[in-house]
C-alpha cells in the first residue's frame, strides 16, 4: 500500500482520460495534487495563484484540470504538492474481474514498454470485494503487464523502489480511480539538500508553513532554529519566484515511453520561461542556530539552492527584536526527536514574547510552547509532520 498518496474524491462514474478536448489544443485532463495532511488549503491557494484551472479545495488533495503541459508545470512550480497525478480512468469496480477489465480499457503502451519498470500503489475503502489494498495493487499490475505483453510480446518488470512508470489506484465504495503519477520521486526532493541536522522538515511542508504564515515575501524573515535551513531556503526561493522543480534531475513523466524529442523541447521551453521569471530580489532572510555544525550544512544547502541568506550562530534566547517588524517562521524541537532541557520551552517563549511588533509563527509538536506564550495565537493550523500531529501557531507580539 502506498502511503504517500491521498485519496482523490470520485465525482463521476466512468471517466476516461482524453475524453474531453481543450478548446484551443490538446486533451483536457483531470489532475490531482496531493499534499501533507493539513496543508491542502495552502496548496489550493498556491495552485490558484499559479493560474491552474478548475482548482477545488478537497480534503486529501487538490484536483485541477489542464493539458499535459499543465501537469508538467505543476511538477515544476508547486512548492507544496507532494505528487501530481493524472486520472486515467474512473469506473465501477465491484469484483476483481471488473477491476482488471476497467484497467485494461486504458491503453498503457504510450507510457510503458516491456523494457521499462512499473510500480502500483493502492488504497481501498468501503469495498466489499476489493477491500484488500495489496490485492487491488496486484490485480491492477497484472492488468497492465498482461496488456503490454499481449501487444508487444514481452512483460515489463515490477520495481518497488525506482519504477519508470508509477500507477496509483483508489477504490472507494464501488468505484475505482486509476491515476498515473507524473512526479516520480516525491516533489519534496528538490535536489538542493546536501546535508541535514536532526529532524529536518520536508521542503513541501516548509513551503506550506510560509504560505500559512501570511508572509508577503517582502518583510524580513528569521528562522532562529534553522537546522539545515529548509524554511529559510524555501522562503528565498519563493521570494525570488524560483520554481522549486528547476534543479530536479528529472520527473517521472520524463521516463515514460512517449517522452521523446518533441516533449523534451516543450519541457525545455517551459523551463526557460520559468527561469526568465526569476526576479533576483529577496528581502533579508536570517537563518540562525546554536549548533555550528548544522549551520554549516544549512550554508552548503543554500549555496546548492542558489540563494543568499544571512547566517548567525546564535541561541534563540539571544534573539533581539530591535530591528523593526520581522516575521519569525520556525520549527523548534519538541522533545521527541531531539532532547530538550526542562526549562527550554519557557526560555524560548520568553524570547519570542520580547519581539515587540513582530509576527511569530512556530510549528509546535507539543502544547508546551502555547502554554508558555503569553499572547493567544491569531491563527492555529493543525498539520502532520511525519508521524507527528502538530499545530502551526501564529502570534502577533504586541
Ligand atoms: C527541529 S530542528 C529544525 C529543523 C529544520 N527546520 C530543518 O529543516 O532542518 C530544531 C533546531 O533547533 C536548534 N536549536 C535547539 N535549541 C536551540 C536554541 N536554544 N537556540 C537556537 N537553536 C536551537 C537545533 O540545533 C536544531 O537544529
Amino acid at each position: 500500500m502506498n502511503t504517500d498518496a491521498s485519496t482523490p474524491s470520485p465525482d463521476s462514474s466512468d471517466t476516461t482520460a482524453h475524453a474531453r478536448t481543450h478548446p484551443t489544443s490538446g486533451p483536457v485532463l483531470d489532475f490531482h495534487a496531493s499534499a501533507i495532511s493539513g496543508t491542502e488549503g495552502a496548496l489550493c491557494d498556491e495552485l490558484r495563484e499559479l493560474g491552474f484551472s478548475s482548482v477545488r479545495l478537497n480534503r486529501g488533495g487538490i484536483p485541477f484540470r489542464g493539458e499535459w503541459r499543465d501537469g508538467w508545470r505543476a511538477c515544476l512550480q508547486s512548492r507544496i504538492a507532494s505528487r501530481i497525478q493524472v486520472l486515467m480512468r474512473r469506473f465501477p469496480a465491484t469484483s476483481p474481474e471488473s477491476l482488471y477489465k476497467g484497467v485494461q480499457a486504458v491503453d498503457w503502451t504510450p507510457y510503458l514498454t516491456s523494457t521499462q519498470t512499473l510500480s502500483v500503489g493502492a488504497v481501498s475503502r468501503g469495498s466489499e470485494a476489493l477491500h484488500h489494498s495489496g490485492f487491488v495493487a496486484l490485480k491492477v499490475k497484472d492488468a497492465i503487464v498482461d496488456q503490454v505483453r499481449s501487444r508487444t510480446g514481452a512483460r515489463p518488470s515490477v520495481s518497488g523502489t525506482d519504477a519508470d512508470v508509477r500507477v496509483f489506484v483508489y477504490v472507494v465504495g464501488d468505484k475505482a480511480s486509476v491515476y498515473l503519477d507524473l512526479s516520480g520521486e516525491s516533489l519534496h526532493k528538490r535536489g538542493y539538500r546536501l546535508g541535514v541536522g536532526d529532524a529536518p522538515l520536508r521542503e513541501t511542508l516548509a513551503a506550506a508553513l510560509l504560505r500559512l504564515s501570511a508572509w508577503d515575501r517582502r518583510t524580513p524573515l528569521v528562522d532562529p532554529m534553522c537546522g539545515s535551513g529548509t524554511i529559510a531556503i524555501e522562503a528565498a526561493m519563493w521570494a525570488l519566484n524560483k520554481a522549486p522543480g528547476l534543479d530536479r534531475e528529472r520527473f517521472g513523466f520524463e521516463r515514460w515511453a512517449n517522452f521523446g524529442a518533441k516533449q523534451r523541447a516543450v519541457l525545455s521551453t517551459l523551463k526557460g520561461e520559468l527561469r526568465a521569471a526569476i526576479t533576483g530580489q529577496t528581502p533579508r532572510i536570517v537563518a540562525a542556530d546554536r549548533d555550528e555544525k548544522v549551520l554549516d550544512a544549512a550554508k552548503a544547502n543554500a549555496r546548492q539552492a542558489g540563494v543568499r541568506l544571512a547566517f548567525r550562530h546564535q541561541a534563540v534566547e539571544d534573539l533581539q527584536g530591535t530591528e523593526g517588524r520581522h516575521l519569525v517562521v520556525t520549527n523548534p524541537p519538541y522533545g521527541v526527536r531531539m532532547d530538550v532541557a526542562p526549562d527550554f520551552y519557557r526560555g524560548v517563549a520568553a524570547a519570542f514574547c520580547r519581539l515587540h511588533g513582530w509576527r511569530v509563527c512556530l510549528l509546535a509538536g507539543t502544547t508546551e510552547y502555547a502554554r508558555h506564550m503569553s499572547p493567544t495565537p491569531v491563527r492555529r493550523d493543525v498539520l502532520r509532520n511525519g508521524d507527528l500531529d502538530c499545530e502551526f501557531l501564529s502570534y502577533e507580539i504586541a
